[in-house]
């Protein structure tokens, strides 16, 4: 069984002395109550090496929200993954998408993102989904699998369980409606398919597959249920300490 994996995307909200706080919220309330998931923080980038500081005691990881895919050079607002890797991040969510559809990121540009996070002994979150008018044509698993093709046919297959999914259909982010159970179930079940006939049963089987879209602590419980959802990928709710906890403590439940 995978390990589970909950990650907190902070977007673009709060500064270095909010961040710290909420992360030391996060770890004091852990050492009352353990999760049985592995937790990562994704603060913005003006709040990663406190945040990196504040958790360096503690199982707590932290991701970046994106970097580019070249190590230095004239890219002005740019991050790389070598800066990530220096201030001692261990994740970097790529292909968001608001990074897809908000900031125009094409496939192509995410796909050239992924190698550079491994290198750097980082795991890349790599975010995939349909927007509304895509699952109202049927289009979801074409696209979806499309968006998994396009970032991952260039990696070495020997990489791949370095790589995390998740699936966060668009329609279903920050909009209080999360997909159902169903169209949870029928996607993750196809992108484990797809990735067992590409890795085989064996490698296929120990990528996780995280939800994202909507996750709150009221339907965490029946969403951590279903056999391929390995984790969260969580965005207002995990602005709350306790709110994000509860959603990690969804996962507490006896092994799938
Ligand atoms: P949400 O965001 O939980 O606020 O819907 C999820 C995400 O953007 O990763």
């Amino acid at each position: 069984m995978n390990r589970p994996l909950v990650v907190g995307n902070w977007k673009m909200n709060g500064g270095p002395a909010g961040s710290l706080q909420l992360a030391r919220q996060i770890v004091r309330q852990l050492k009352s109550q353990p999760a049985r998931a592995d937790l990562v923080l994704a603060p913005p980038f003006t709040s990663l090496a406190s945040v990196v500081q504040a958790l360096r005691h503690s199982t707590v990881k932290v991701a970046a929200q994106n970097s580019h895919w070249a190590e230095s050079g004239a890219f002005t607002g740019e991050v790389s993954a070598p800066m990530l890797e220096e201030i001692g991040c261990h994740y970097v969510i790529l292909g968001h998408s608001e990074r897809r559809h908000v900031f125009h990121e094409s496939c192509g540009m995410i796909a050239r993102k992924l190698a550079p996070v491994l290198v750097h002994g980082m795991r890349p979150i790599l975010c995939v989904g349909e927007t509304s008018s895509e699952r109202r044509r049927k289009r979801t698993l074409q696209v979806v699998t499309a968006q998994l093709d396009s970032a991952l046919k260039g990696l070495a297959k020997g990489v791949i369980d370095k790589v995390e999914i998740a699936y966060e259909p668009v329609w279903a982010i920050g909009t209080g409606q999360n997909a159902t159970a169903e169209q949870v179930d029928e996607v993750h079940s196809s992108i484990r398919a797809y990735l067992k006939s590409w890795l085989g049963n064996a490698k296929g089987r120990v990528v996780r597959i995280l939800y994202g879209g909507s996750v709150k602590p009221e339907n965490a419980s029946t969403l951590a249920e279903i056999t391929e959802v390995n984790g969260f990928l969580v965005g207002g709710a995990s602005l709350d300490a306790e709110s994000f906890l509860a959603i990690a403590r969804a996962f507490s439940a006896p092994a799938k």
